[in-house]
């Protein structure tokens, strides 16, 4: 048990599997999540990564509190570095990523689920930062990220007090792209990863970068970046079929 990743047909399935913790992440977890991560960053041919907990009880129910219980601060530090490391990793992936939610997404859960592109989520999936309730904050990201996805007001109310939000409140605060009933979530998911597949990989990866570098700075430099990376597509044969394709009335194959 731990973190297993197969590759087949340009998909990429990441799975944390510790059912005697609900999936929660130690150090092992987290290494092999490292690694799983390397490996598809490494791997040309994967289009969509999927990362999902193992069962249906849980997606991850945060860091593992047993081994965080007796730290020392500057362990705590360590071990908040060490998991912002593996989540910056995946959010820098450059496929898309897409966090398939089955139930409890806690504490470090949450923080998995929006280093990912795309949250899918189970109409039985729920949400909290509860750090505070543990005498502690978010440490993988969590004070950045959701203040940044949902905005500083939920995301506040989610950290100052660590409630549980359902699925569909997930959705209304925008934490979550969708909810999809608990039986037909694997089957939008695959759906999702198709359609992403089917388009230009190319144009998908830079459309990615410009995204990403572009909530890290202002306006006019991500615009910049935007118009260099749109006239880099250019130089793509992903571009001449694309366009090619639409003037003759097919599909494009990229
Ligand atoms: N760490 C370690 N063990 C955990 C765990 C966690 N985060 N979450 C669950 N487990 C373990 C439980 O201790 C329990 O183990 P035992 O059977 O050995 O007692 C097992 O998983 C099953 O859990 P429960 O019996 O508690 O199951 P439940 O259905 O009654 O409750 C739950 C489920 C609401 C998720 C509850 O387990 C819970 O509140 N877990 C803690 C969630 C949490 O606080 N997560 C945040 C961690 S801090 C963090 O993530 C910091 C960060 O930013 C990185």
């Amino acid at each position: 048990m731990g973190v297993t990743l197969t590759i087949d047909q340009h998909i990429a399935r990441v799975v944390i599997d510790r059912p005697e913790a609900l999936n929660a992440m130690n150090e092992s977890v987290l290494v092999q999540m490292k690694q799983a991560v390397d490996s598809i960053q490494n791997n040309e041919n994967v289009r969509v990564a999927i990362f999902m907990g193992g069962g249906v009880k849980s997606f991850v129910a945060g860091a593992d509190i047993n081994y965080m219980s007796s730290m020392t601060p500057l362990e705590g530090e360590k071990w908040g570095k060490f998991g912002q490391s593996v989540f910056m990793a995946i959010s820098e992936l450059r496929c898309p990523t897409i966090a398939v939610i089955q139930g409890y997404a806690l504490g470090g859960g949450t923080e998995l689920a929006i280093s990912c592109d795309l949250r899918i989520a189970s109409e039985k999936a729920c949400f909290a930062q509860p750090e505070v309730k543990l005498g502690i904050i978010p440490g993988f990201g969590g004070t950045q990220r959701l203040t940044r996805l949902i905005g500083p007001g939920y995301a506040k109310q989610m950290i100052f007090t660590g409630d549980q939000f359902s699925a569909l409140q997930a959705l209304a605060m925008g934490l979550v792209n969708e909810v999809v009933s608990h039986d037909k979530l694997i089957e939008r998911v695959d759906a999702l990863a198709q359609s992403i597949i089917s388009g230009s990989p190319n144009g998908i990866r830079l459309a990615k970068e410009a995204i990403e570098h572009g909530l890290q700075g202002s306006l006019n430099k991500g615009l910049q970046l935007e118009a260099a990376l749109f006239g880099l597509c250019f130089a793509s044969p992903e571009q001449r079929e694309g366009m090619t394709a639409f003037v003759e009335k097919r599909k494009p194959k990229f």
